[in-house]
């Protein structure tokens, strides 16, 4: 197989987390340029995981002078549109972490970009690709839940606000836990639902918690004069043919239950929701039952891999994205209208 040539701009937590061991796992790339604005971040990186004469830089315009095939972005949610739109214009395709961008707007540059160019452009949303998710996609487009007709997206954690990097800075991240997670979590639901046609969006976000101390938190105590963003949001998503879904997200709320990015799926036939692993509900026989398929048999793959291994395919083959341009652009917007609601304390109504 082909190898492609890579470059990493933002070489810090989920370069390290996910794409450079995943990559490295791949086989099927070799990272010849490493970017950060802490020059020694990249250069960490590149000893770790790039070719003997990789390059290093701390502006990721000179990183795209570099004959590569793709870029990955993975810097703060402010940078994604403008270092992405630079990337596919230089030719390169392009593998950016969620969210997408920062704003609807930026978004939509992006995928108009995309299609001009021609260029590949993949969203990192790895949730799709664990096994609870796989398994349920495989049930909703085999029709085992009927017609889905309500949903829950749910991000939500009790106490576990994340205190590094930039985070919980409003202008750079956009927003806190319904960008960063939220985000996940409703786009896991859309595509279960294969639905992205969206009538309206009313939401509720909170700054409730951001001004306490001793706070319980898993990463230690924040800072309250940083945090600048929302720490729970809301959503009520009703879309074109009624069906309706609640988005909940939170850093810090006060409940016990804390849920990863999950969805929750009632249809006509069955429902489904990813409560300890994956349940389906149904009546069989005239009996309510539960499914519990086991996740660990079946030869289980890490998320990161497959997304990887779908990234190379659609730049090397052309295959086809999971991940769609136009999915994660709605996804955007909606965020966006939950954001604008909030604010406006109005619904906001789709064309
Ligand atoms: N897919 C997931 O589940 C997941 C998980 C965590 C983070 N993320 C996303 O990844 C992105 C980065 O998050 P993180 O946790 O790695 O943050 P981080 O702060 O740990 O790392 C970001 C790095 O980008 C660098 N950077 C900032 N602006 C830059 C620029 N213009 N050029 C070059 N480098 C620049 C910073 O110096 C930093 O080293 C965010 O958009 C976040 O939402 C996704």
């Amino acid at each position: 197989m082909r190898k492609l040539r890579a470059g990493i701009v933002g070489c810090s937590g989920i370069a390290n987390d996910k794409h450079l061991p995943a990559i490295q796992r791949n086989g099927n790339f070799e990272i010849t340029a490493f970017c950060d604005l802490f020059e020694e971040r990249a250069q960490t990186a590149k000893e770790t995981y790039g070719t003997p004469d990789a390059r290093v830089y701390t502006d990721y315009r000179e990183l795209l002078r570099e004959d590569l095939d793709v870029v990955y972005v993975l810097t703060p949610n402010s940078t994604h549109a403008e270092v992405s739109i630079a990337a596919m214009e230089s030719g390169k395709h392009v593998m950016c972490e969620k969210p997408m961008a920062k704003t609807y707007a930026e978004a939509k540059a992006m995928v108009d970009v995309a299609h001009r160019t021609g260029k590949v452009l993949n969203i990192g949303y790895q949730c799709r690709y664990r096994a609870d998710a796989q398994y349920l996609k495989q049930a909703c487009e085999d029709g085992e839940l009927g017609d889905i007709y309500f949903a829950k997206a749910l991000a939500v954690r009790r106490r576990a606000v994340p205190t590094w990097g930039v985070f919980l800075d409003k202008d750079k991240q956009g927003g806190g836990p319904l960008i960063d997670m939220g985000t996940h979590a409703l786009d896991m639901t859309l595509w279960m639902m294969d639905n992205y046609e969206v009538e309206s969006v009313t939401g509720s976000t909170f700054q409730k918690l951001a001004d306490q101390t001793n706070t319980g938190n898993r990463w230690g105590d924040w800072d309250p004069a940083k945090f600048t963003v929302e720490d729970s949001a809301f959503g009520f998503i009703k879309m074109k043919n009624g069906a309706t879904i609640v988005l909940e997200s939170s850093w810090a709320l006060n409940m016990v239950e804390s849920e990863g990015a999950q969805t929750l799926l009632c249809g006509t036939k069955a429902g489904a929701d990813m409560k300890d692993g994956l349940r389906i509900n149904r009546v069989h026989y005239g009996r309510q039952c539960i499914e519990k398929p086991d996740l660990t048999t079946g030869m289980p793959e890490n998320p990161d891999d497959i997304e990887q291994r779908i990234f190379y395919h659609a730049v090397a083959d052309g295959a086809e994205l999971v991940v769609k341009p136009e999915q994660a652009l709605v996804v955007t917007r909606v965020l966006e209208a939950i954001y604008e609601s909030a604010g406006t304390g109005k619904t906001i109504y789709f064309d």
